[in-house]
């Protein structure tokens, strides 16, 4: 079991859109020995928007909506180790972005796009503070170097600023867009020479840094400039230390072009290496180690429609402990069932199989024919486990949601409690007047929601306008005061959908002022605090 969890890498790749996540994703997959073509990841995309129905939207818009899993099998050249690389894509779109929250809780490390003539966008820093939350290591590959750029240094500056962790470079770039000649690679001091070629991997040059070859290769400028970088580098950055990165303390950087497949191979290889193998996951009780002898595992994400003749849903699991099997009972905690899986799948791309086993760090899939899970449900032998929840954040958008059919009430009912347990978006009641809100990062969301409902749960709603700024869970050491806010400020109370108290403030204003007067209040605009 050890061998099988010590050769597993769990991660995801996550940028701003159109960073080049896809394309970092496709040459993976390329070098995985899963596709043989450049291109496929996307044409998979469109294919599957024509067979799902819902995912019409998708289709529509150009956008990934929902997650996947991809799995290989890799061995770094000269290595005799063959490392199964497990990828957890998540929707490109920001409107879907709790999805990809949600996704940060199965991965044991990231990798961060980032567009090298942009820089940190907005999307990186929110996604960013998650992995700082959950202490998830994070290497960060700098993007689009045939592109003109940023200098290198100012970058390392923004990144450290931005997303507030400390940076070292394990690869330097030489020059960069029309005069971009390759990339230096720091960690294992060889030189990459660049020529652009979208189908195959570019050939490796070993050169020591002072050698006349460099020179030869580079020209004497570029070879001097490099020479001088590096030392600022080394003068500038500790030493590169794995456990720093483990500890998620320090980002390595690499420099390349992911469409030109150029610095990719570099990137993964030493990933494979330097990347966490599956971590312990907490749960209320304990801490679960992945060489625990039972299985233990949780659902992190619940994907509707994705055989379209068949209304069933899957539920992914990611395998916390022990080995899975096929067919073996296991317990439903939160429903206290036990339950075996005739059919559990894994997942290439689009692709997917039965599987008999799989051990901590994969994602299986499982059938759900209708509510069996939610997100955050915990699977064991027999324990009484509860995988730490997962957190909400406050949502960005708010509707009130009404009943356009009347004769369909419950059919309405039904669908918005499975929609949200599969963590669609957010529902609130307000305690006041008893009506229901939906919150959303974004306005796509609000049409999913929309569209599911009508076509999965045959039920119609409308939406109405509600202005609301924030939702805040409130929790204090002082009952009393909590007591006289709930009271004072009962119009804007709601509850979530596990109960909680949850503050609407309609304004900043409004906002800022409840945490003036009531100072033994805290407001916290995630769940789980
Ligand atoms: P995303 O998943 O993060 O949203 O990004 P994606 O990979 O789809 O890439 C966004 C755009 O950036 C794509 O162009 C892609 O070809 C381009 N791109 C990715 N890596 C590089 C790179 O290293 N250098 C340059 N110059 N461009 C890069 P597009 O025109 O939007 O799509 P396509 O028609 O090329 O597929």
């Amino acid at each position: 079991m050890n061998q099988e969890i010590e050769r597993r890498r769990t991660f995801a790749i996550i940028s701003h859109p159109d960073a080049g996540k896809t394309t970092l994703t496709e040459k993976f997959l390329l070098f995985g020995g899963q596709i043989q073509v450049a291109g496929a990841v996307k044409s998979n995309k469109i294919k599957k928007t024509a067979t799902s129905d819902w995912m019409e939207i998708e289709k529509q818009r150009g956008i990934s909506v929902s997650t996947s899993v991809m799995e290989f099998d890799y061995t770094p050249d000269g290595k005799n180790i063959e490392y199964k690389v497990n990828i957890l894509d998540t929707p490109g779109h920001q409107d879907f972005a709790e999805d990809t929250f949600r996704t940060l809780t199965a991965v044991d490390s990231v990798i961060i796009v980032v567009d090298g003539a942009k820089g940190v966008e907005t999307q990186t820093r929110k996604l960013m503070t998650v992995c700082r939350m959950r202490k998830t290591p994070v290497i960060i590959f700098v993007n689009k170097m045939d592109r003109e750029g940023r200098d290198p240094f100012d970058l390392l500056d923004e990144l450290e600023k931005e997303l507030e962790i400390k940076v070292r470079p394990l690869s330097w770039p030489i020059n960069q867009g029309a005069k971009f000649k390759g990339v230096y690679n720091i960690y294992e001091q060889k030189l990459d020479l660049f020529t652009p070629d979208k189908q195959r991997v570019t050939e490796k040059v070993e050169v020591e840094i002072d050698s006349e070859e460099l020179d030869k290769r580079v020209g004497e400028q570029d070879a001097e400039k490099l020479r001088e970088d590096l030392e600022l580098v080394d003068g500038v950055y500790p030493e590169f230390d794995v456990e720093t990165y483990r500890s998620a303390e320090v980002a390595p950087v690499f420099f390349g072009s992911a469409l030109n497949n150029f610095g990719v191979q570099e990137l993964l290889n030493c990933f494979v290496e330097i990347a966490p193998s599956p971590r312990p996951t907490k749960a209320e009780e304990r801490e679960v180690q992945p060489e625990e002898q039972k299985f233990t595992g949780f659902i992190f994400k619940i994907t509707a429609n994705i055989d379209p003749n068949h209304r069933s849903c899957i539920a992914f699991c990611k395998v916390c402990s022990g080995k899975f099997q096929r067919n073996q009972p296991y317990l439903h905690v939160r429903q206290g069932k036990t339950m075996r899986f005739t059919s559990p799948t894994q997942f290439m791309a689009q692709r997917k199989s039965t599987i008999d086993e799989a051990w901590p760090g994969d994602i299986v899939g499982l059938p759900d024919t209708g509510g069996i899970f939610k997100i955050g449900d915990t699977i064991t032998e027999g324990e009484q486990l509860h995988f730490r929840g997962l957190p909400s954040f406050s949502p960005e958008l708010f509707k009130y949601i009404e009943n356009d059919d009347p004769m369909k009430a419950k059919q309405l009912q039904k669908g918005i409690d499975q929609l949200m347990d599969e963590g669609v978006a957010q529902l609130f009641v307000n305690q006041f007047n008893n009506r229901k809100i939906i919150g959303t990062v974004g306005q796509l969301q609000f049409e999913v929601i929309q569209y599911r409902l009508e076509n999965e749960y045959n039920a119609k709603c409308r939406w109405e306008p509600v202005h609301l700024y924030k939702a805040c869970w409130i929790s204090s050491d002082d009952e009393k005061e909590l007591e006289n806010f709930k009271k004072r400020k009962y119009q804007y109370m709601a509850k979530d959908k596990e109960g909680r108290d949850v503050f609407l403030a309609d304004s900043g204003y409004v906002l800022q002022m409840a945490q003036q007067d009531f100072e033994h209040i805290q407001f916290h605009f995630t769940s789980e605090f």
